[in-house]
């Protein structure tokens, strides 16, 4: 192979893990991790003949794994993260959040908090974020300006919300938030290499049915995957319910106006109490799940059935929902998952058995890195992501084995982790 040195064909050198399957872990020791035109050609224990020429990044005895995809966060809430966490869903909505993202019709105040939220974004676990903004197209325009900077690949949503919200953060009319939107996506058409749009009903209760008639047609139009919220709460549930009579369970709404899987890639968030129905509408017409745990504990939600999830065989990845969970990690989003999934065992189903901690570290990884294609593995063909972690700061007596350091790591990232490099598609980012 006679590719061209660039700085996207290299090696990394050091202890590489990936996920093969959702259930079993690749460890290879001081092995080869050859990266072409930002495209992994796999993970080897010594250099392949035909990559012999490639420069070889020493990285000594790091971790290096898959980046990360947080597959659900609202960027204008960062400010106000780990504030308010005693009020379930509604009653948050009301108090904390709509405030906060009306302040987003300031352009300074957006251009301030956003250049904040981008940089710690960057820093973080994460390679790969499917971003809310707020209603206003300027400042969503602002995040994405900083989004793109940083070199992540983010997909980021104005938001669409006209009824049943305080009128700070209500727009007018469908008519209005449909006219917006398409100035939006016009003001933004080939401006970015990273940052792409996505439609971003906020959730069936703040959607007119014209309005999500005319998201459903703009999906349509121009081709966008779409993301909202879905049974992530009991009161929320009985509200839908009331406002569409007619529906046969809440995602019987977005699927009505074309907003739930099948041509519309499409990511739902929470899916903590899916009826039956739901949960067969949802793996027919594959819809992605963002299981968000810390948010769910924040805010009470309830415990989503993931093992169920995964048994379906329905895409599911991981969320922090920043601000509903309050840390940015995704690392600690993957030991919430763990967790909540043992809680759902012990007191909702005992069929239901626990996530292991590969099956964890898939979610992150593989599982929410598949809606942007072939992310989050280091089998050939997929996009190069990777996360260099130095963990010689978190102390030990013992002897681990690399796959010990991982796990703990997952747990213990705050206590003496830290990333040291970062590489996405290819491009190193720091
Ligand atoms: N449902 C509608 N809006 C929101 C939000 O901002 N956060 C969460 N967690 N759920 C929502
Ligand atoms: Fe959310």
């Amino acid at each position: 192979m006679n590719k061209l040195i660039n700085e996207q064909n290299f090696i990394l050198k050091g202890n590489i893990l990936y996920s093969k399957t959702p259930t079993e872990l690749s460890v290879t020791d001081q092995g080869f991790l050859v990266c072409c035109d930002g495209l992994s050609q796999g993970v080897f224990p010594v250099i392949p003949e035909n990559y012999t020429h490639l420069p070889v990044i020493d990285c000594k005895d790091h971790l290096i794994i898959p980046g990360m995809t947080d597959l659900h966060l609202h960027a204008p809430q960062y400010p106000f993260r780990a504030i308010g966490m005693d009020m379930e869903l509604l009653e948050w909505l009301e108090t904390h959040t709509f405030p906060e993202e009306s302040r987003y019709a300031d352009e300074n105040y957006a251009r301030h908090a956003y250049a904040i939220f981008a940089k710690d974004l960057k820093l973080s676990t994460t390679t790969r974020a499917v971003a809310f903004a707020t209603i206003h197209p300027q400042a969503t325009a602002l995040l994405m300006d900083e989004l793109e900077t940083t070199g992540l690949k983010t997909l980021v949503g104005k938001v669409n919300m006209d009824q049943n919200c305080s009128d700070i953060i209500r727009e007018p009319s469908a008519k209005t938030s449909l006219y917006v939107t398409v100035k939006w996506l016009e003001s933004i058409a080939g401006k970015y290499k990273n940052t792409k749009p996505i439609l971003t009903p906020r959730f069936a209760p703040t959607c007119s049915a014209a309005l999500l008639e005319g998201l459903g047609k703009l999906q349509k139009e121009y081709q966008l995957p779409v993301q909202s919220h879905l049974s992530e709460n009991l009161s929320e549930i009985a509200w839908v319910k009331e406002l569409f009579p007619w529906s046969l369970f809440y995602g019987d709404v977005y699927d009505h106006f074309g907003l739930f899987g099948n041509e519309a890639p499409t990511i739902m968030a929470h899916c903590v109490h899916c009826p039956e129905e739901e949960i067969a509408r949802m793996k027919n017409n594959h819809v992605y799940i963002a299981h968000c745990p810390q948010s769910n504990i924040n805010l009470a939600s309830g415990i989503a059935p993931v093992r169920r999830y995964l048994e379906e065989s329905i895409p599911v990845g991981l969320g922090t929902d920043i601000a509903g969970g309050a840390n940015l990690s995704m690392f600690r989003c993957i030991a919430d998952a763990i967790g909540m999934s043992k809680l759902y065992w012990r007191l909702i189903d005992q069929e239901k058995k626990p996530l292991t901690m590969e099956e964890g570290f898939y979610l992150a990884t593989a599982g929410g890195g598949s809606f942007f294609g072939k992310v989050g593995s280091f089998a050939p063909g997929f996009e190069m992501d990777a996360l260099i972690l130095d963990d010689k700061n978190i102390r030990t007596s013992r002897n681990l084995s690399t796959k010990e350091r991982l796990e703990r790591y997952l747990y213990l990232a705050e206590e003496g982790g830290k990333i040291v490099e970062k590489y996405v598609a290819g491009k190193k980012i720091f």
